[in-house]
């Protein structure tokens, strides 16, 4: 699979020198021009899907979209997402979304992704499943050659029964990939706790991950992991905001 590179939106002829936020918008924005009056929306977690989600309510409130539905990844879109009027409604009464958009913490060539940084991987990786298009909005620090290449966290969200036992089996996995393997913790050095009740293993990487799905399926398999990071296949597009400008990666 060779992804293609569409350039559309180009460099000013001054370049201006944006900030992370700046870029993050801009992919932001770029991604809500694929919206339409009358969707489900799969809305996601992290400070990129924060400005989709600002941008959305901005269009609601001056009437430019309208009949929208958001399906929440987390209870802080939720939350924001309320604050600003946007509809909202479950994967249980909408299991069919029109479209998701959400960040990422790592996109490959491929346009596989790692997710969760944020802490929300199970609630986005059910929502976007269920999303007919999915696009990834990020800013051009997220881009990986391999997963698990960034030297950042990979996350697994597992059960608090005998999460160190599930740690030591998580990176026990990884071994010959130099893996470390973290229980996450919260500003005040207690586990942090998932929207679902659970905890979080963050693995470190020192070679990037050569076989995502054979991962993927390895981590899956044992008892007591509810999800992983590793989201394959699902993007539709990428729209990744840079230095050159915005460009959208499809397959
Ligand atoms: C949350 C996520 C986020 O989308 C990911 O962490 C990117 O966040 P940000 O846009 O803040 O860099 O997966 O679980």
């Amino acid at each position: 699979r060779t992804p293609t590179y569409k350039p559309f939106s180009v460099k000013s002829q001054a370049a201006p020198v944006l900030s992370q936020d700046e870029l993050k918008k801009l992919a932001a924005d770029k991604a809500v021009e694929s919206v339409k009056s009358g969707m489900i929306l799969g809305l996601g977690t992290g400070s990129t899907a924060a400005f989709v989600v600002d941008k959305l309510g901005q269009l609601l409130s001056t009437g430019q979209l309208s009949n929208i539905i958001g399906i929440p990844t987390s209870k802080r879109t939720q939350e924001q997402a309320a604050s600003l009027n946007i509809p909202l409604s479950t994967l249980d009464s909408h299991p069919h979304i029109d479209l998701a958009i959400d960040g990422a913490d790592e996109v490959d060539p491929n346009l596989d992704l790692v997710k969760g940084r944020g802490g929300a991987l199970l609630r986005e990786k059910m929502v976007e499943a269920a999303s007919s298009s999915f696009i990834v909005v990020a800013d051009d620090s997220k881009l990986v050659s391999g997963l698990g290449g960034s030297g950042l966290a990979m996350p697994v969200e597992v059960v608090q029964f005998c999460w160190k036992y599930n740690l030591v089996r998580l990176q026990g996995l990884f071994k010959e990939l130099g893996c470390e393997a973290n229980l996450r913790l919260d500003g005040s050095e207690k586990p942090y706790v998932t929207d679902n009740g659970n905890y979080i293993v963050d693995l470190y990487f020192q070679n990037p991950i050569k076989d995502g799905f054979g991962a993927g399926k390895e981590i899956s398999a044992l008892e007591g992991v509810v999800e992983h990071g590793l989201f394959l296949g699902m993007a539709t597009s990428v729209i990744i905001a840079g230095k050159t400008g915005v460009e959208v990666m499809t397959k």
